[in-house]
């Protein structure tokens, strides 16, 4: 979906759009698509780019916001699609900084020995719970899915550092109010849009920004490393000034920073492995580099972790 078809929709302009958020286009699925059949794909390409045997799998986690159902999980419906007859699904609700929240999870299994192989996936199907009513929000948000497989190394490379944080005083600044139990949809619900996601863009954006820079900056610290031997910079591509800002903040180059949002949007956490799959793919990432990525989201909640390749 380009900005011209926006354009037909709401009261919004190409020049608007790009202009405040860096945005071009975001991909919608069509109604026959799950945000779980996303899941599995990505969940399938990830598992043939690390030569990992479904039987091998001993656990899957899918970050999402947007999953099939209430119950059961994306995660167990992933493991029914793939055959990973051995591993345990679930789902982590930490909107744009699920992904994150992830592969921290991973990396704590891991490390403990616990299990060996783990599937981390990000998997939104956003533009079910978008209103298209509302201009300040519908032009923001694609729909995608990135995954990737944990396990552990001999050779230094890996998760080095993960940071998590979150302050549900802020949880009213990017919120969907209606739809869950405190305020299930009733009979008599007249639409208003408070089912789908509400933001208060600029509140967002200022702590986005702030928290974005610490949660980077405590990941390099914590894996004992400088910021000028971070190789790139994988952020959650929520908007387009956002990044400009942390990469000022950060005092990095900008061609050390991955960024695809042009392309698809604020697909919260499928935006970050997306963004790290483009990159890999692309050879802008070489065995050793040191990848720091990070994310913020409704909750609010924020986390970064750093990867050596
Ligand atoms: C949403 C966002 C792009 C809005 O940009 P902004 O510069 O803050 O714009 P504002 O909300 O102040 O709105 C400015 C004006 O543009 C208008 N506007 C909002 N959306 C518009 C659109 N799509 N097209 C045209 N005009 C629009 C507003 O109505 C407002 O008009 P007014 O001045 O007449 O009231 C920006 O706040 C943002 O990116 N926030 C963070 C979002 C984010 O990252 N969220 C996800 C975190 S995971």
């Amino acid at each position: 979906m380009t900005n011209a078809d926006l354009e037909k929709i709401v009261e919004t302009s190409d020049q608007w759009i790009l202009e405040r958020t860096g945005i071009r286009e975001r991909r919608i699925c069509d109604d026959s698509i799950t945000c779980a059949d996303m899941a599995t794909e990505a969940a399938r390409n990830a598992m043939a780019m690390a030569n990992c045997a479904p039987e091998d799998v001993d656990m899957v986690i899918d970050a999402t916001v947007t999953a099939d159902y209430t119950l059961p999980s994306n995660g167990c419906l992933i493991q029914e699609k793939l055959g990973l007859v051995n591993a345990v699904g679930f789902d982590v609700v930490a909107a744009c900084s699920g992904f994150i929240n992830g592969l921290t999870i991973s990396r704590g299994f891991i490390e403990s020995g616990m299990y060996k192989k783990i599937v981390v996936v990000g998997s939104e199907k956003l533009s079910a719970f978008t209103n298209w009513n509302d201009r300040s929000t519908c032009v923001l948000f694609g729909d995608a899915a990135g995954a990737v497989v944990v396990e552990p190394s001999t050779n230094g490379s890996g998760i080095l550092s993960t940071f998590m944080k979150s302050d549900g005083r802020m949880r009213e600044w990017l919120w969907s109010k209606v739809g869950g139990t405190k305020h299930p949809h009733t009979p008599d619900f007249a639409w208003d849009g408070t089912d789908k996601i509400y933001m208060s863009g600029s509140d967002v954006f200022k702590v986005a920004v702030k928290e974005m820079g610490r949660a980077c900056l405590k990941a390099i610290a914590d894996a004992g490393v400088k910021p000028e031997d971070v190789s790139l910079v994988v952020p959650h591509q929520a908007n387009m000034r956002i990044i400009e800002s942390l990469i000022k903040r950060l005092n990095i180059s900008p061609d050390k920073v991955m960024i695809n949002i042009e392309k698809y949007g604020n697909t919260s956490s499928a935006s970050v492995p997306l963004a790290l799959d483009e990159a890999n793919r692309s050879g802008r990432i070489k065995p050793g580099d040191l990848v720091l990525m990070v994310a913020f989201g409704g909750g609010m909640i924020w986390g970064s972790a750093l990867v050596r390749w």
